[in-house]
């Protein structure tokens, strides 16, 4: 092993980057698979890691790789990039890249004469990363490469035994580094990141000027999320006209955890049917110091999310014209009419850069007898308590070239609310939200509808989604699947090819948390400490269909906590009250005043929009005894959370159980009645991931220089421990 181990390095320290010419008659050569490369990788990381001695392998490598100057600028790829995105803010790091079904060939132009590393992880920072370095030596024009990893316990890079990278061309002008490099989009390689269609988080460093082959600490680094395989829509190159749907400085107070606030907009006067085809963020928030709002660059915005709807009701047209020209209105206090704007048009979240729907598809604006009004929903999470004034919204994107179909967006998931429980110190736990196969008879045309693209959305704690289709008893292949949801990163996934959706049919959301990091349970909410579990779904033709959700049917809640009866209040009327989406409005008479002074009271008032978490903090239970007097809250805060027999009981229970289902039309209508069903009864697709497949292996020949007679005379753990050091201290991040 550690000869090996040592043979490999020593060929990396000494390979260059010489390629012919031809690459379509390049033969990458086939390796035996290494199965023991995990093993010997954790040996490694138990050795002290030093850098004493670091310097005699750099000045080994210096000695030996003193030779002709060979220009590597000749072997460039002349790749047409499909894809090119800048990694920093200004632009100093571009990465261009084009796959086929089976590898990825990558470009990286940065502003560095320094080595150029790139990761790939589903995690921000080194740990675990699959990393590549590489860079030209200012000496003699010649380019490296070399394929490391971050180990699981520390910021460091370490050669991989198995170089799996391969060097198109490196060079560099008197400004900049271009590397050009290949590799398998899985590699069969455990030191490597499979490629696949989940976030990427692409790591970047740059070392300082001069660092050709010594790699000390970077100079700059940062983080990107892509998605490599799946990108979002670009805007088409035709010019497009906006409509700025904007709130107008609005006055954020400093004692508000979290606010929404709603605005009616009346749609621009068109004479004709136009296409949404695309919106964008309009963040403008300027905090407010001793009075006076400021112009801060780098501030962080306190808007969270924001959801623009189609309003269904415009009876009195006076009477939306006035809303319209006013500010509008706190969330909670909106006008009863304003629940008629259910049809989403519009969802951003906090990291989108905003979307383009695909170019078969738009949104209907300004048709003769369609939507004259919208209401735009912005969600600030100001757990910073600033007083912030802000004028953000969306920028719509419309024209008058209209696209092939009528789209519309479908919200389905789980209802938020506080009845969705995820409880603490969970690594993977799975809540469902169903939209029912009555929902779907009712609502869609015969032939069914035309699924494009998903939003997947949850916060922080959610470190999975999926959009799961079942047809009769059968699982449909998942129509988009997220394995490393970045909650800053809400950029919605086009379906490969599109995914039929017929009547009966039947959707499911689900979300998987890892809720390690809290010590109380996480209920449903808007808030970002709060959880979701929801998907937006673009589709055509547009149907009556607005919104499909479930929730846990409050009976059955309760009793999967082990609570049978609250005083005062029946589970009925409890029940009631989650309809309303928790608003006190609907209190019985005997609690209303208690209730609704006492949180006013509480932490939860400044919440705003709460979903019954103040609810949950308010019930007092009955039965059974042993939990007597106390509140709901204070129950499911003193569970034994850490015995997983019970959560996987609970999990199981609300999981499989039975679920509430609604289905609200666009005109604010039920598409079908509310109901409680059992989870649906089928046989759930096989995950081809956990199936064993064979592997390929392959990786880049690497020039073969062997001095097999120090491997008898060096003590090689030692060696291989020294080689390794010296190319493993590139810190990227945190
Ligand atoms: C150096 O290369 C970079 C990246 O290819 C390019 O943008 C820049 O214009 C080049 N500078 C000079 C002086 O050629
Ligand atoms: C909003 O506030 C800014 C700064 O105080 C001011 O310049 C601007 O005119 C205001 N806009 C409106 C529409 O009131
Ligand atoms: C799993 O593989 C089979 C056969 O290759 C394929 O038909 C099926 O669609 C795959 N399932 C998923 C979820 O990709
Ligand atoms: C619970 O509270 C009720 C009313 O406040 C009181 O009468 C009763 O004794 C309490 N029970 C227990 C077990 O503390
Ligand atoms: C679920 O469906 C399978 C296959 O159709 C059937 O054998 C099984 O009895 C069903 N289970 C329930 C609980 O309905
Ligand atoms: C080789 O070096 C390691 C680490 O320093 C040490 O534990 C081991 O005893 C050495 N082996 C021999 C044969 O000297």
């Amino acid at each position: 092993m550690h000869i090996q181990t040592f043979i490999t390095l020593t060929v990396i320290l000494l390979c260059d980057a010489k390629l012919p010419r031809q690459k379509e008659t390049y033969q990458i050569n086939e390796l035996p698979a290494n199965p023991t490369q995990n093993a010997a990788a954790q040996r490694l990381l138990q050795f002290d890691r030093k850098t004493k001695t670091t310097s005699k392998i750099v000045d080994q490598y210096k000695v030996r790789n003193r030779r002709n100057v060979f220009d590597s600028k000749s072997y460039e790829s002349g790749l047409i990039w499909a894809h090119s995105e800048r990694l920093d803010e200004s632009g100093d790091v571009v990465i261009r890249w084009v796959n086929s079904d089976s590898s990825i060939t990558f470009r990286v132009e940065a502003k560095t004469k320094g080595y150029i590393g790139i990761g790939f992880n589903s995690r921000r920072n080194m740990r675990g990363a699959d990393l590549v370095v590489a860079w030209v030596d200012d000496r003699n024009g010649n380019a490296q490469i070399l394929d490391c990893h971050g180990p699981e316990i520390d910021n460091i890079a370490v050669a991989d035994e198995v170089q799996n990278y391969e060097l198109i061309s490196g060079y560099q002008n008197e400004t900049h580094t271009t590397i050009e490099f290949r590799r398998q989009l899985d590699t069969c390689d455990r030191q490597d990141f499979l490629i696949g269609d989940d976030t990427t988080q692409v790591l970047w460093a740059l070392g300082p000027d001069g660092s050709d082959g010594e790699l000390p600490k970077h100079v700059h680094s940062g983080s990107r999320p892509l998605r490599l395989l799946l990108p979002v829509p670009k805007p088409e190159s035709i010019p497009l006209r906006h409509w700025d749907v904007r709130l107008f400085n609005l006055t954020i107070p400093h004692d508000m955890a979290t606010l929404f606030w709603c605005k009616i907009f009346k749609a621009p006067d068109l004479p004709m049917k136009h296409h949404i085809v695309g919106y964008q963020p309009l963040i403008d928030s300027r905090p407010i110091r001793n009075g006076r709002p400021i112009l801060e660059k780098n501030s962080l915005s306190p808007v969270h999310h924001m959801v623009m709807y189609e309003c269904a009701e415009d009876l009195d047209k006076q009477m939306w014209n006035d809303w319209a020209e006013s500010d509008g209105e706190f969330g909670p206090m909106r006008p009863r009419e304003w629940a008629s704007c259910v049809t989403p048009i519009a969802a951003w979240a906090m990291g989108s850069k905003g979307e383009f729907l695909p170019e078969n598809v738009g949104i209907p604006l300004g048709e003769k007898g369609g939507v004259s009004y919208y209401m735009l929903e912005v969600h600030y999470d100001n757990q910073a308590l600033h007083e912030v004034l802000d004028s953000s919204g969306i920028r719509i994107h419309y024209t008058p070239s209209l696209r092939a179909h009528d789209a519309a967006l479908l919200g389905s998931g789980i209802g938020v609310s506080a009845l969705h429980v995820i409880p603490p110190k969970q690594r993977q736990y799975r809540t469902v939200g169903i939209c029912s196969p009555e929902c779907s008879t009712n609502t869609m045309p015969e032939e069914g509808i035309n699924i494009v693209s998903v939003l997947l959305h949850a916060h922080g704690q959610a470190r999975k989604i999926s959009l799961k289709h079942i047809r009769g008893n059968e699982e449909l292949p998942r129509i988009s699947e997220e394995n490393s949801y970045d909650v800053h990163y809400q950029q919605s996934r086009i379906v490969p090819g599109g995914r039929k959706f017929l009547r009966g049919d039947t959707l499911i959301t689900e979300c998987t948390y890892d809720s390690t990091a809290r010590d109380k349970p996480i209920l449903g909410g808007y808030s970002v400490l709060q959880e979701m579990c929801l998907s937006f779904v673009l589709y055509y033709p547009r149907t009556e269909l607005a919104g499909c959700y479930s929730m846990p049917p409050v009976q059955e809640f309760f009793e999967t906590f082990g609570v049978k009866e609250f005083y005062g209040i029946s589970m009925v009327q409890v029940e009631n009250l989650f309809f309303s989406s928790g608003s006190l409005d609907n209190l019985p008479p005997q609690l209303e005043l208690d209730f609704k002074q006492q949180q006013r009271a509480e932490e939860t008032a400044v919440q705003g929009d709460d979903q019954g978490v103040g609810l949950l903090k308010e019930l007092l239970i009955k039965e059974p005894p042993e939990f007597r007097n106390k509140t709901f809250i204070a129950h499911l805060n003193e569970m034994p959370w850490s015995e997983s027999l019970l959560t996987e009981q609970i999990e199981k229970t609300l999981y499989r159980g039975t679920h509430m289902t609604f289905c609200k039309k666009r005109d604010d209508t039920w598409g079908a009645p509310i109901e409680i069903q059992n989870f649906p009864n089928f046989t759930e697709l096989q995950n081809n991931e956990t199936a064993d497949k064979t592997c390929h292996y392959k990786s880049v020949k690497l020039p073969s220089v062997t001095t097999p007679n120090i491997a008898n005379t060096i003590n090689l753990s030692r060696f291989t421990l020294t080689a390794l050091t010296a190319i493993q201290i590139l810190y990227i991040m945190r």
